[in-house]
């Protein structure tokens, strides 16, 4: 993961949508997620999702949070297995 890029990504934030890789993402979210957030997803009801936009914001907030270091891919990875697995929002 290249420093620049993260530092780019976080300037523009979600302005260069990748294509999801759900494989990615799930591996992505049980190695730094699932502890906290459970399989089915568990969510802390604080904030209700309403569309895949928000999804990724907080994606990034969490993995932020832990510092995770995650590039733009693994956000948008994340992002999309949550939302085919459990958020299933459409837009
Ligand atoms: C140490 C525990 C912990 C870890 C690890 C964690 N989260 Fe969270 N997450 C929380 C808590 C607590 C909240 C509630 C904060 C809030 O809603 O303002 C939250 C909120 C969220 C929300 C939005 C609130 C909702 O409706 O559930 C999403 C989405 C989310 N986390 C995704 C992730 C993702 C993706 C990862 C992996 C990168 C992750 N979290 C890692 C504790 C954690």
């Amino acid at each position: 993961m290249n420093r620049n890029k993260i530092l780019l990504f976080s300037l523009l934030p979600g302005l260069v949508l990748a294509l999801p890789n759900l494989e990615d993402g799930k591996l992505l979210y049980e190695e730094s997620c699932l502890n906290c957030h459970g399989d089915p997803y568990l969510s802390s009801g604080l904030d209700e999702m309403t569309n895949t936009t928000d999804l990724f914001y907080m994606v990034r907030a969490c993995a932020k949070h832990f510092r995770l270091n995650w590039n733009q891919q693994d956000i948008t990875d994340t992002t999309h297995y949550l939302n085919t697995k459990f958020f299933q929002l459409d837009k």
